[in-house]
């Protein structure tokens, strides 16, 4: 069941969306547009939590959990449809995150972002912690 919002975007959390219709979202993000299908079908598979954003069966929003339930979850690839940027999504879809059911238990949610602006305006905050990212393709001259 995904309840309407008066701009027409629906939000669902029940089930992952279909993987090639996410990577018509991912393919627009220079960090994500090199993903594959099949790399796409196994991440949701293990992904804890998807949140979505819909205009009818069109999949225009996204964001994903990975949790322990308890003390720390990571808040991973959100993404809004370039033609629906700027009315909010991005924004509903990160408090439908934090606002979750099943995530009113986590002490700690954490993210990665080149976007700390949208983030702040959240409440998230870049002054208690500091993230380090270890990346396989820039350290592969490490192996
Ligand atoms: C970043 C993103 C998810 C925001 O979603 P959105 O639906 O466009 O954002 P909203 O309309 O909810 O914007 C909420 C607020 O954040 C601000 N904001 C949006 N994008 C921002 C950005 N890149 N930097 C700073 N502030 C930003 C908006 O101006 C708005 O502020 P306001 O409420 O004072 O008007 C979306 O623009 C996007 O998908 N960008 C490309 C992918 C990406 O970079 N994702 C982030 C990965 S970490």
């Amino acid at each position: 069941m995904r309840p309407t919002l008066k701009s027409g975007v629906t939000y669902s959390h029940n089930e992952p969306p279909d993987a090639s219709q996410l990577l018509g979202l991912f393919h627009q993000a220079p960090w994500a547009k090199a993903r594959s299908l099949d790399d796409a079908k196994e991440m949701l598979r293990h992904t804890d939590l998807t949140l979505c954003a819909w205009q009818g069966e069109r999949l225009i929003g996204f964001g994903r959990v990975l949790t322990d339930f308890v003390y720390r979850a990571t808040i991973w690839d959100v993404i809004v449809d370039r033609t629906y940027q700027g009315q909010g999504v991005g924004t509903e879809i990160v408090r439908r995150i934090l606002d979750h059911p099943r995530l009113n238990r986590v002490e700690l949610f954490w993210l990665c972002t080149r976007r700390p602006g949208f983030y702040e305006k959240l409440g998230f905050s870049a002054k208690e912690q500091i993230g380090m990212v270890w990346s396989r393709s820039r350290n592969s001259h490490l192996e």
